[in-house]
């Protein structure tokens, strides 16, 4: 059995003023710091987020996954706050991390002084010193973890995402590489790749999500995990040879109650493998109740057989 913590969104508080500089007020971060000021400050507590890692330490899960959005308005000094946020939760080969719009508002900074932080949280087992490349693979037996990019810069009130066709291509050939192999895949993005019911809004969705699909479609997946959406959700994407993958988000790891259905929650996903090459995998849903307690939200089982 292999247990995999997924939590996202946490939008970690804003550290304090250092020197600045004139890029930090490009027009897209300054709307941005308004709506952290007015509004998202206020939702996104560092107490929460430390109550809800206490929850997942003590499940003890083998790995965690973070899916994007750790900070808000990708300033030089959130990505070094977020690098020591990274290494409190666990060493890089426990953890694993795909960026956020929020991680990659503007394309204003040089790479180490951004995501290049987080490099060895957000790279496959054979580039832990390379340059960043999606998508990467990290095995972890016996699952494979498939992290995908969707951070791509945007006008300002826009917080679409992309993968672009390399991207798409790439991940549906290591999709198809590690079917043949039979581990779990389990891919990781920040933008819903599925609508789940709702209406995909323009401004914030997966711009290229059919073609996304469409590949996955084809190659198969055991499990795809996001965020973006601050709230639980299971959808599916349909396979050609008649299975599925289900889809699964959880809301902002930092969210306090009140905020309608989308409090502070993480998913626990306990892999298992069954006779015969398919997988069960036990998903446990764990929110913020108004105590200020977490608790089991929802608990249900999947049994996928989508190598082919
Ligand atoms: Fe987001």
């Amino acid at each position: 059995m292999f247990a995999l913590a997924h939590l996202s969104d946490p939008h970690l508080p804003l550290p304090a003023p250092d020197s600045g500089s004139a890029r930090s007020f490009s027009a897209k971060r300054i709307s941005c710091l308004l709506s952290w000021k007015t509004k998202r400050v206020a939702i996104h507590r560092p107490e929460i987020l430390e109550a809800l890692l206490a929850d997942i330490e003590a499940a003890a899960p083998d790995h965690i996954v973070v899916t994007g959005d750790l900070i808000n308005i990708s300033l030089p000094r959130e990505f070094a706050a977020a690098r020591g946020w990274l290494a409190g939760l666990g060493a890089p080969d426990r953890v694993t991390v795909v960026p956020g719009n929020h991680d990659r508002l503007v394309d204003d900074l040089p790479w180490q002084e951004a995501l290049g932080r987080w490099h060895s949280y957000m790279c496959g087992d054979e580039r832990m010193n390379g340059a960043p490349a999606f998508p990467f693979v990290r095995r972890r037996d016996p699952v494979a973890l498939v992290g995908l990019s969707t951070a791509v810069p945007t006008p300002i009130f826009q917080a679409s995402g992309h993968l672009g066709r390399d991207q798409i291509e790439a991940a549906k050939e290591r999709l198809v590489e590690l079917g043949r192999e039979g581990v779990c895949r389990i891919v990781l993005l920040h933008h819903p790749p599925v609508a789940h019911g709702r209406r995909a809004h323009p401004r914030k969705m997966l711009r290229d999500h059919a073609e996304f699909c469409e590949a996955v479609g084809s190659a198969g997946a055991e499990l795809m995990l996001h965020g973006h959406s601050h709230r639980f959700a299971l959808g599916r994407i349909e396979l050609k040879n008649g299975g599925y993958v289900p889809v699964l988000s959880v809301p902002s790891g930092s969210a306090r109650i009140g905020n309608g259905d989308t409090a502070a929650g993480w998913n626990l996903y306990r892999v298992h493998r069954q006779p015969g090459g398919a997988w069960r995998i036990e998903v446990t849903s764990r929110g913020l109740d108004a105590s200020g307690a977490f608790v089991t939200r929802g608990r249900f089982s999947l049994v996928l057989n989508n190598a082919s």
